[in-house]
């Protein structure tokens, strides 16, 4: 697919098909106007008609006559006031699936003229550019790998973006888009890969893949020997059951300067959680393939960064295990040391992905972050607390918090933020051990992320729960690609320009 960004007016754009906006109330942006100037005012009547009606989201596919582009698909906006990034991110992603089947080779988009809210015009411009790229590769997305037979061929071969100018800001926003696309497409690829393929020496030949691809990146892969050299006893403790062994997966980006702390991103990687000897019930199992969507999203957003040579240092961990029961495996009512000393009593092994997490969060202090973010489908509880519309979000910092919701709202990829209050840990008091793995039914994402905070005393951290959020279940079944989106926002934030 060829993408490209162009500052030509609609008039002299040819292209199969032309995508303009209509909002439900308020003034027509002025690429709407044109174009019903252009037809006669055709727009205004079939908007009279109730043809067209605004509605976020609604699609009207037109045929027209003598004009550069013989279809149109207006697409509604919904009211202006209404209309956040989110919002105007749907409209976007309706039309693209409108087009993406559809007879048009080749379909210019002229969405950027309709205003969002929140930041000043000329910088949500860029943004809207940036969300118009992610929307595009996002919705062009499929996974047919595992299908035998070939994929259908689609039609749609290049699609033009219209803005205002072509301006370097302009140009690089829309850039980071698609590569913010790409980066959730190649997470997504990882989360559907199935789990008979996805294991965690797999996902260690990923990472050398990616850092084969891109000179800035280097990794190290650590075995279950070193790990056991550094005292990895409960990342360890997770693989025991399973006849593939785990893996520490280590990723360097070095973008930035030579003496900039490096942003750490830890991500949760069990390739299948079957809860072990706690062994989870039968219906829906399969989605635990999805456990690794932590280490997934990291894998995307360091190719965006790749990508995008951003200047930003950045080292990536993947604690990669699989979570299986056999007679190896660890029982309930196991003591084990984690690598910083403290000693665990696993009362449940299906609350594995802590386990992991305390010994990688340990390992990153050698590399004197700047600040560490993990990422872990971590509590089944985070989806009853906030459903799948947000990532819970649990932080030691509150000006760290700040900025990964500001940059969620701004990336449509919300993170809601939860209390790690002190009151919480006592839920975690063991008769035998430092701690336990388990608090309890009530507050169960905090009592988690509260087990975590107890190995992240050292720097500022951030915990984003993403059980909710990572993949949809049901007919639409796959990874979502989320949270690639808020890191990249969050990321991109911090680099030099
Ligand atoms: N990977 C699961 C969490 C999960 C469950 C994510 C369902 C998405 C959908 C995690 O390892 C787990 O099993 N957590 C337990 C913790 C409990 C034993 C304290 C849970 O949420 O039930
Ligand atoms: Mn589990
Ligand atoms: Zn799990």
């Amino acid at each position: 697919m060829n993408f490209t960004l162009s500052s030509k007016s609609i008039a002299s754009l040819k292209a199969d098909c032309l995508v303009v906006a209509v909002p439900e109330n308020g003034d027509w942006p002025a690429t709407t106007q044109e174009v019903d100037e252009a037809l006669d005012g055709l727009l205004r009547q079939l908007n009279k008609s109730g043809d067209i009606t605004g509605k976020n989201g609604n699609c009207l596919l037109i045929p027209v006559a003598g004009q550069p582009w013989p279809r149109v698909l207006v697409v509604g906006t919904g009211p202006d006031e209404e209309r956040s990034p989110t919002n105007f991110r749907k409209a976007v992603a309706a039309a693209v699936g409108q087009i993406k089947d559809g007879a048009a080779g080749h379909v210019a988009i002229a969405l950027t003229d309709t205003p969002t809210t929140g930041d000043d015009q000329a910088q949500s411009e860029a943004n809207r550019l940036s969300l118009i790229g992610r929307t595009l590769e996002e919705q062009l997305y499929t996974f047919n790998a595992y299908k035998s037979g070939k994929p259908p061929v689609r039609k749609l071969k290049k699609v033009t973006v219209q803005a205002s100018a072509a301006t370097k800001v302009l140009k690089s926003a829309f850039e980071l888009g698609l590569a913010t696309g790409r980066g959730m497409n190649f997470t997504r690829d990882l989360g559907n890969t199935p789990p008979n393929v996805c294991h965690p020496s797999w996902l260690a030949q990923q990472a050398e893949k990616l850092a084969k691809e891109h000179d800035t990146i280097k990794t190290e892969i650590l075995d279950e020997k070193q790990m056991k050299k550094l005292g990895m006893n409960t990342l360890l403790a997770v693989s025991a059951g399973s006849a593939q062994p785990a893996r520490l997966i280590v990723m360097e980006y070095r973008g930035g300067k030579a003496k900039d702390k490096p942003y750490v991103l830890v991500g949760k990687g069990i390739t299948f959680d079957t809860g072990g000897i706690s062994l989870k019930p039968g219906e829906g199992m399969d989605e635990m393939k999805y456990d690794m969507g932590g280490s997934a999203s990291v894998f995307g957003a360091m190719q965006v960064l790749a990508e995008t040579n951003a200047k930003i240092n950045v080292v990536a961990v993947i604690a990669a295990a699989e979570n299986m029961p056999s007679g190896d495996a660890t029982r309930p009512g196991d003591i084990v040391t984690s690598m910083s000393g403290q000693t665990v009593e696993i009362l449940n092994t299906d609350a594995e992905g802590r386990l992991v997490l305390c010994d990688a969060l340990t390992y990153v202090k050698r590399f004197n972050p700047e600040v560490v973010i993990d990422l872990a489908t971590l509590t089944g509880a985070c989806i009853i607390a906030l459903g799948h519309h947000a990532s819970g979000l649990l932080s030691n910092d509150d000006d760290l918090a700040n900025e990964l919701l500001a940059s969620g709202e701004r990336a449509c990829d919300r993170a809601w933020r939860l209390p790690l209050w002190d009151e919480y840990q006592s839920q975690l008091d063991s008769n035998f051990a430092d701690m336990q793995n388990i608090g309890g039914r009530p507050a169960g994402t905090i009592t988690a992320a509260c087990f975590l905070s107890r190995f992240t005393k050292e720097y500022r951290w951030a915990h984003l729960d993403i059980a909710g959020t990572a993949w949809h279940s049901g007919k639409a079944k796959g990874s979502s690609g989320r949270p690639v989106p808020l890191l990249v926002d969050y990321l991109m934030s911090h680099a030099d320009q």
